[in-house]
């Protein structure tokens, strides 16, 4: 029995693509001394056709021989010691064979390109190799990451491989949390945080190699890596430098570094089918579901890789794949759900990498991040909604926002591969064919071309780079957007009118925070309230993670969420309210418990309170509280905050008064039944509507008190209170 119309149905992938001629799939390197061609007299590596090709073999049954292989191998390292297994496995990484060679290279040549694709073993061998082989006598290594999950789950893994304690000789470091000591020689760190290092210690004296890793990624703070370590390499002739990307356009990196020689490890690759729609899905969210479940009732074993945009999107895909499995009860296999974003706690995140028992399958729901900085091993199919969540700023307003935006090509091809890594793969776009080729970019733009540049501009001014027009970018940045991080910057006065960084600017940069947090800070000197502050900018950065809400608990979770916000404090001041409660109860989880706080999130923020308050220390601002005085509170973080500041209009929204924009109070904020006539936020987000999240009441003369070179009193004359006396105002609008 057949029903090829439901089947057809079921099944909206008709048109199939051949996997793209130019992909690493089906290469290998002839790598040796042989044939080894040489260009001038750097390395030249080249891909030939692999041997041990494997035929697509997509249809049901053909993957036993793989399958196995791999239950062989499982039973063989089952019986030797963990470690020895561990060995074991390292030395069937694509880039074990090349280990002689590759060091050979580091040794010829100060600066080195190395490309390989994700999961050949980077990330985790290159740092151990050059231990082994001395580098470490000489130094610390570094290798950055762009994640803070990939520096903290890399660091960990390379622990157990050596043997050692994490934190120990390998550890990693990233804003707010450093797992190192003394005896660390392999520092697994976040790229914003080596860039912050380079405040300490200008030419990164403690360091034998650095290595920028997933340098295709492009994030901001690597591109400003890469201006500052090409710059050091020229005085530290002893210092390593390496670039490793996990895709082929190295010859761009090779290019910025002085045609420095590009070291290609080859991949095993296998190859993969790619599937796209007929039609554009309405609903990529519900067909990436559904394609799952598919996928799990008529495909043979071989784990899934779903990719999402963030953490709700994650989170609802998880209840409702729940829901339907559950639905189908005993008649389908086990399906493990396994979500991946960047907030997940750390003790959750390893559940990925535990291999999937026999019978069942895996579903990773992941952000971007398992595009190629992790590796997940046994991902057979992959479905690729082609969107992900991207930064864009417009230096026009000043107004950044995360938007969910279609992929790039390179992208697609990226979340492809990650299908064909241990046995031919099958991957799942829920666009056309004709999306791909005419709509997506070919290649995703650089951070640095679409993100809000204050906190980079600061950093590059506290290391005396003064002419930033002239800085080394690998792609410079809009000249209209560095130019807005100077005015912010001005306004903040961090810097003077020559550009040169103030007393100010040079406290606030020691904070590792978003130049507005990190004026309100130093400004809560001159209300006494530093203590204060620093919870709340504390609180804030920790995230919208602070309040439960339990579905089956709403009413209950909203209560006592509302609890903080008697008197109508606004929310920076209820985020005060919590931390000293919760301080009260001396730090007690039952207190979260039974104000449907999260404690993981808690025990954050008090981390991150008692590292500010180190920073304090060190800008020599005494601690002080002032936390009943809450308009000495409010005047500091307006001190920070004054550009984000927004004025009621008739219609119960908002109107920011430099550059006109509508905006609304988030439904979340404790202030979005009152509408206050004035008010500051903490940022926008924008999802139906341009919300401000996080918002406290202002009074408009302090605007112009604090920020006198940025308001006039034009600005703030209220043209309700014109008419009427003021208070009435509300009360006459229509909302
Ligand atoms: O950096 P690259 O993508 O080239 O590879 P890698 O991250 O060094 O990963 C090499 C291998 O280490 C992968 O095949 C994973 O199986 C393993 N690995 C792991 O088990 N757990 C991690 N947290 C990272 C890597
Ligand atoms: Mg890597």
């Amino acid at each position: 029995y057949r029903d090829t119309a439901a089947e057809e149905k079921m099944n909206p992938f008709a048109e199939q693509e051949a996997w793209e001629e130019h992909q690493i799939g089906k290469a290998t390197l002839k790598y040796g001394s042989k044939n080894k061609k040489q260009a001038s007299d750097d390395y030249q590596f080249v891909f030939e056709d692999q041997i041990d090709f494997i035929k697509a073999s997509v249809m049901d049954g053909d993957n036993v021989d793989y399958d196995e292989e791999m239950a062989d191998s499982f039973e063989k390292s089952k019986a030797k010691s963990a470690l020895e297994a561990l060995l074991d496995e390292r030395k069937k990484l694509p880039i074990y064979p090349y280990r002689d060679e590759l060091l050979k290279a580091v040794e010829e040549h100060q600066v080195l390109v190395i490309v390989g694709e994700t999961g050949s073993g980077k990330t985790t061998q290159i740092p151990q190799y050059l231990h082994e082989a001395g580098y470490t006598k000489r130094g610390m290594i570094a290798c950055t990451q762009p994640r803070r999950v990939a520096a903290m789950s890399v660091a960990a893994r390379v622990s157990q491989e050596m043997g050692v304690k994490l934190g120990h000789e390998v550890g990693y470091s990233i804003r707010f949390e450093d797992c190192t000591s003394e005896k660390t020689m392999l520092k697994y760190m976040t790229d914003g945080m080596l860039l912050r290092e380079f405040l300490g210690e200008p030419d990164l004296a403690s360091y034998s190699v650095v290595m920028v890793d997933e340098a295709h990624e492009r994030t901001l703070s690597t591109d400003i890596l890469f201006g500052l370590v090409k710059d050091i390499s020229r005085f530290r002739p002893d210092l390593k430098l390496l670039i490793s990307s996990a895709t082929l356009d190295a010859e761009k990196f090779s290019d910025y570094f002085d045609s420095a020689p590009i070291f290609k490890i080859p991949g095993r690759r296998y190859p993969v089918e790619i599937n796209f729609t007929k039609a554009p899905e309405a609903d990529y969210l519900d067909a990436a579901i559904v394609t799952a479940l598919q996928i799990h009732v008529t495909q043979p074993p071989g784990d899934i890789l779903v990719f999402l945009t963030g953490q709700e999107e994650i989170e609802t895909a998880e209840e409702i794949l729940k829901h339907r499995t559950r639905g189908l009860g005993t008649k389908i296999a086990e399906l493990m759900i396994c979500p991946i974003y960047a907030n997940l706690p750390t003790e959750l995140q390893s559940k990925i990498f535990e291999p999937t028992p026999e019978g069942a399958r895996k579903v990773v729901l992941a952000t971007n991040i398992a595009e190629t900085s992790l590796t997940i091993d046994g991902i057979k199919y992959v479905i690729d909604p082609g969107f992900c969540k991207m930064k864009s700023y417009n230096p026009r307003t000043g107004m950044e926002s995360l938007l969910v935006t279609p992929i790039s090509k390179a992208s697609a091809m990226q979340r492809a591969g990650r299908s064909g890594r241990t046995g031919p793969g099958k991957c799942f776009r829920l666009y056309t064919a004709y999306n791909y080729h005419n709509d997506l970019d070919d290649n995703t733009v650089p951070e640095i071309q679409r993100t809000n540049l204050a906190n980079v501009v600061l950093t590059l001014k506290s290391l005396g780079i003064h002419d930033l027009l002239h800085f080394d970018f690998m792609d410079p940045p809009p000249a209209e957007a560095l130019l807005k991080a100077l005015e912010l910057l001005f306004a903040l006065s961090a810097l003077n009118k020559l550009g040169e960084l103030t007393k100010v600017g040079r406290r606030m940069a020691e904070f590792p925070l978003d130049p507005m947090l990190s004026k309100m800070i130093v400004a809560s000197e001159k209300y006494k309230c530093s203590e204060d502050i620093i919870a709340i900018a504390a609180m804030l950065s920790v995230g919208n993670s602070i309040f439960y809400r339990p579905k089956d608990k709403q009413v209950h979770a909203d209560n006592a969420r509302m609890n903080f916000h008697t008197g109508n404090v606004g929310d920076h001041v209820a985020l005060m309210k919590v931390y000293n409660s919760w301080k009260e109860s001396n730090y007690s989880t039952q207190w979260c418990y039974e104000n449907y706080i999260q404690v993981r999130s808690m025990k954050r923020a008090r981390d991150i309170r008692d590292q500010l308050a180190g920073l304090l220390e060190r800008v020599e601002i005494e601690l002080t509280s002032n936390s009943s005085d809450l308009d000495a509170i409010k005047k500091s973080i307006t001190s920070g905050f004054f550009p984000h500041s927004a004025r009621l209009q008739k219609n119960g929204s908002y109107r920011t008064v430099k550059h006109p924009q509508t905006v609304h109070i988030h439904p979340s904020s404790g202030l979005s039944q009152v509408l206050p006539r004035w008010v500051v936020y903490h940022e926008l987000v924008l999802t139906t509507k341009e919300y401000m999240r996080q918002v406290t009441e202002l009074k408009p003369e302090w605007l112009v008190e604090i920020a006198p070179h940025y308001y006039q009193l034009k600005d703030v004359e209220d043209p309700i209170s014109k008419k009427m006396p003021r208070g009435e105002g509300r009360a006459q609008s229509d909302r």
